[in-house]
């Protein structure tokens, strides 16, 4: 069984994790609408990897006789008007997030719940990736310079990003 305060604390995760969900949307909508429809279709991968965290954490809470409570997700927020900016903004948020899960993980350990912090060491890994993931990308922006050639030729190389996850979350019901 698991404590009220292990409860809120996943619903806050699994609100930070839709709002991530959410701001990958929004920057599939901004690179797609400047024309980078694989930087767009790279984002919206990690869209459904972000609903995938979010619905984790939910069947987890489920599967503990514990129900999951929704709050309002807000807006996307993020300003940039280049490619390297776009990054730079998702890098920034991975790190938030991780913090997040780090503060997961000690609340777990401190309540000696121990199937909670088996399940948040899945997200410990998965934040080392996806901080990996970005740190390359902005590292690949940097090597090839942020002109016309290399931004297209980012787009072309990151539109081949498949999903790894299931897409049909209807199973975690
Ligand atoms: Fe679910 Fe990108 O953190």
């Amino acid at each position: 069984m698991l404590s009220q305060k292990i409860v809120d604390r996943i619903n806050l995760q699994i609100n930070r994790e839709m709002y991530s969900a959410y701001l990958y949307m929004g920057m599939s909508a901004k690179m797609a609408n400047d024309g980078y429809r694989g930087i767009a279709t790279w984002m919206m991968t990690q869209y459904h990897e972000e609903m995938f965290h979010a619905m984790k954490l939910y069947a987890y809470l489920q599967s503990q006789g514990a129900q999951p409570v929704l709050a309002a997700i807000d807006a996307p927020d993020f300003s940039a008007s280049t490619i390297k900016e776009v990054f730079v903004a998702t890098l920034k948020h991975e790190q938030f997030v991780t913090a997040s899960i780090r503060e997961l993980l000690e609340l777990a350990l401190a309540e000696k719940d121990y199937a909670t912090e088996n399940l948040v060491r899945w997200y410990v890994d998965e934040q080392v990736e996806e901080e990996q993931n970005v740190l390359d990308i902005l590292q690949t922006i940097d090597v090839m310079g942020e002109g016309k050639q290399g931004m297209f030729m980012l787009n072309v190389e990151l539109g081949k990003r498949k999903p790894t996850i299931a897409l049909d979350f209807t199973s975690m019901a």
